[in-house]
């Protein structure tokens, strides 16, 4: 059981760190990899994260642009926006400012 939990764990973190669809410049798909820990399509049903569903495009990019350059500070974002590109972040943003 434990090995179970333990494998299934990495197995989330590999799927959370990899964005295998950015090639795809899918919002939706690349979005799904923000769900670990923004929630399922970007809602909460915590308050730990902060919620991205909603978030204007012009907010969200600039927030990415920021982690991205180091301008923003951060434990985690700043390490995981390298992984995308202007385009993939456009991609999110639009579905991110679409979700309700
Ligand atoms: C491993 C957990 C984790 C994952 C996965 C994650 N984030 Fe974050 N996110 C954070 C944390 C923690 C913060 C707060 C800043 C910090 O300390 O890094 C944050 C903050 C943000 C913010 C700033 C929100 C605001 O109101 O200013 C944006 C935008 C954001 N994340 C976008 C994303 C996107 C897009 C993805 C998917 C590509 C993603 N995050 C995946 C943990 C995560």
């Amino acid at each position: 059981m434990k090995t179970l939990l333990v494998s299934s764990a990495l197995a989330m973190l590999a799927t959370l760190f990899t964005p295998a669809h950015a090639s795809e410049h899918n919002g939706a798909a690349m979005a799904a990899t923000c769900a670990g820990c923004h929630g399922t399509h970007g809602k909460l049903r915590n308050q730990e994260f902060v919620p991205l569903a909603g978030m204007p495009e012009a907010e969200f990019i600039r927030a990415m642009r920021d982690y991205k350059s180091g301008k923003r500070q951060s434990t985690l974002m700043g390490n995981l926006a390298q992984g995308f590109s202007d385009r993939d972040v456009q991609a999110m943003a639009r579905y991110f400012a679409r979700v309700k």
